[in-house]
């Protein structure tokens, strides 16, 4: 994933920052599910300020406060990980060692900053929200090392998965009884795919201009062929980049929207 992709607060996102702050609020374990691309994990990195917040826990041994480290570490209170793809048998070192990092940049750079010298032996301090992404990939083991986790820190846990992994979690009644809240993430509705594609497409980081449409009608092409899922938005421009490269042609019509979704391999029907 490119970290300086531009982020779109659509509705969606600010449903997804409403039920984070559901499951803080009651600290439950939540469920958040919903098909490949439509922004689950660029919203759970986003929300978490993951991006900023990986970068400075990922200091050199010796040196642990950054040059751009600022206030903003200080508001840092939740953990992104992303289950791994084989064996998780580490998952609560590595969960610990996310904590403690972020915990030792928080009072290195209040010692620095404030002259503040507090120093916590607790890694999960000020931690109020885990989010762990890719959570179809886990076993029971694993998922029973989170419920632990879950269980002996005062915090909440949002699970990031599929769809049906809500169903797949029921079979294990420890940690289903656990679970507060389940939360669909959706897709773009049409209205506001439309209104991201007539007014925040500067925001959507695609070389192709708007002046590049010839019609109307490829705008609603685009819309029906990505049927508001933000995957396959950024590939078919891709696509249609190429082909007005390949063409030697300037603007979009239906056929060269057509000619991109013939060849992708996703969205094609
Ligand atoms: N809010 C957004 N603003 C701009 N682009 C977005 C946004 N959400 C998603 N995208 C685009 O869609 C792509 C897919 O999003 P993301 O990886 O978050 O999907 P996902 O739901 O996690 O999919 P998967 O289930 O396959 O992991 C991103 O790489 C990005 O290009
Ligand atoms: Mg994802």
């Amino acid at each position: 994933m490119n970290s300086t992709q531009p982020f779109i607060e659509t509705k969606e996102y600010k449903r997804f920052v409403e039920f984070c702050e559901a499951c803080i609020k009651y600290k439950y374990i939540g469920i958040c599910y919903g098909l490949p691309g439509v922004g689950k994990t660029l919203s759970s990195r986003h929300y978490s300020n993951w991006d900023y917040a990986d970068r400075q826990i990922n200091y050199k041994a010796g040196d642990k406060v950054r040059i751009d480290t600022d206030d903003r570490i200080l508001n840092c209170h939740t953990l992104f990980y992303t289950a791994p793809a084989i064996r998780a048998s580490k998952l609560t070192a590595e969960l610990d060692i996310l904590g403690a990092k972020l915990n030792l940049v928080k009072s290195k750079y209040n010692e620095k900053t404030y002259g503040i010298e507090k120093y916590t032996t607790n890694f999960y301090e000020g931690i109020h929200l885990i989010i762990v992404d890719e959570i179809d990939r886990l076993k029971l083991q694993d998922l029973e090392q989170l419920r632990d986790i879950y269980d002996q820190r005062n915090l909440a846990i949002v699970f990031i998965g599929m769809p049906g992994i809500e169903k797949r979690l029921a079979r294990y009644p420890q940690l289903y009884s656990r679970i507060g809240f389940a939360h669909e993430f959706q897709k773009l509705s049409k209205d506001e795919m439309h209104h991201i594609l007539e007014y925040k497409w500067d925001e959507l980081d695609i070389s192709i201009k708007k002046e590049n449409f010839s019609d109307y009608e490829a705008l609603t092409s685009i819309m029906k062929v990505t049927n508001g899922n933000f995957r396959l938005i950024h590939r078919l421009f891709t696509q249609m980049e190429r082909i007005l490269e390949i063409n030697h042609l300037t603007s979009i019509t239906s056929e060269v929207v057509e000619a991109a979704r013939n060849s992708l391999v996703i969205g094609r029907k």
